[in-house]
């Protein structure tokens, strides 16, 4: 039964043909041999006491033997034909019916359609598959393109009303333009500037448009890098800066600016989720074939309920607390969709509220 599902549509096609040559073959040895003897028996006595026409009646009961049974057979075989032909073409027009009543689905804008698996050949099936996978890509797209509109949508909406309300309290003489306005304005717009180039960073790394420049490189060299960009920030906020490393020999392959983008954005979260006196530590490992790069804190934490979600784009653990600190929560999005593009993996832990985060990076060694 499973063989017979898996036969592909040439087997099925020849299947078709055997049946109608054995239909043939078949009606022909048993006609030949129901007709075949009466016939000679029948000419023989006539020929009898004529020993002259003996040949000629002879020849006559073959010809008539031999031209029944090639009808029949014939016949027999066209009805075989007809109705193996009718067979085939009633479930494959039927399949390619639905397929393209589904397909006719999808170009109006419906994703969620499913096909059922034909059976009439493995390439039906395989068609099939190929088309549910296709749909259930285009549905997520779908979903995540609506999700990612309504976030934007959402995240534009906060400083644009806030550069409209102070442009209108200057209009009407309410506010007037004062260095700290023109600093509340600053901001505002210079956070509409970051969204954008952050939601072009996180476009471009998923789409996996991204041109990296891989080169071979040290672990421990790119977290000093790290560190060194984020020294001042750091000693801004009270917050010490380590780094450790036990993996000398290991090489890493990474393009040297997105991944400074990659440490800069763990680094950054780490400042500004760690209170004064806590320790942010920046430390590379190996793991078997991989390198593991780390960037741990002592800080806040983060509940074990959004530790699955923190990757996505706009997810934020506390929305008006970090919202306060202007990020718009697409800055691990843009991690884990580079260290992705690296052929790497990204995961977050935390014991909970209080016991510091810790985000691990593995990229294969070089
Ligand atoms: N080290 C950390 N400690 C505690 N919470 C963290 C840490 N890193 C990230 N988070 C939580 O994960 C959320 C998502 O981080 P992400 O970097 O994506 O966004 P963001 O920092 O809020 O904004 P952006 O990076 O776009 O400026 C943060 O809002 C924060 O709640
Ligand atoms: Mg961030």
């Amino acid at each position: 039964m499973n063989r017979l599902a898996r036969a592909g549509i040439a087997a099925r096609l020849m299947t078709a043909m055997v049946l109608v040559v054995v239909s043939a073959a078949l009606t022909a040895w048993l006609v030949g041999g129901a007709v075949g003897p009466a016939l000679f028996h029948r000419h023989m006595l006539r020929a009898e006491g004529s020993p002259g026409t003996v040949v000629e009646h002879a020849e006559r009961a073959f010809a008539s033997a031999s031209a029944l049974t090639m009808a029949v057979a014939l016949t027999a075989s066209v009805l075989t034909a007809l109705l193996a032909s009718m067979v085939l073409a009633r479930r494959i027009g039927a399949s390619l019916g639905s397929m393209s009543g589904a397909a006719g689905e999808v170009a109006s804008g419906h994703f969620d359609v499913q096909l059922a698996r034909p059976r009439v050949g493995a390439e039906f099936d395989e068609l099939a598959d190929a088309f549910n996978a296709m749909a259930a890509r285009l549905n997520a797209d779908e979903a995540l393109r609506r999700r990612l509109m309504a976030d934007v949508a959402h995240e534009l909406r906060t400083p644009v009303a806030t550069i409209t309300a102070y442009l209108d309290a200057l209009e009407d003489g309410v506010t007037q333009l004062t260095p700290e306005t023109m600093d509340v304005l600053r901001a505002q717009a210079s956070r509409l500037a970051r969204l954008a180039t952050d939601l072009a960073a996180v476009t471009q790394a998923e789409s996996g448009a991204l041109n990296l420049h891989l080169h071979a490189a040290s672990p421990i060299e790119l977290l000093q890098a790290a560190a060194l960009a984020a020294r001042a920030r750091a000693e801004g906020s009270g917050v010490q800066l380590v780094v450790e490393a036990d993996c000398a020999a290991a090489q890493v392959c990474v393009d040297r600016d997105r991944f400074a983008q990659v440490l800069g954005n763990l680094v950054d979260n780490a400042i500004l989720h760690t209170p004064r006196g806590g320790t942010i530590t920046l430390a590379a490992s190996e793991a078997g074939a991989r390198v593991r790069l780390s960037v741990i804190d002592t800080g806040e934490g983060i509940p074990a309920e959004h530790l699955p979600h923190v990757f996505e784009r706009f997810y934020r653990v506390d929305l008006a607390r970090d919202r306060v600190h202007g990020g718009s929560g697409i800055g691990l999005a843009i991690v884990r969709a580079l260290v992705q593009a690296h052929g790497g993996t990204v995961s977050a832990r935390s014991d909970g509220l209080g016991a510091g985060s810790r985000f691990d990076i593995e990229l294969p060694a070089a």
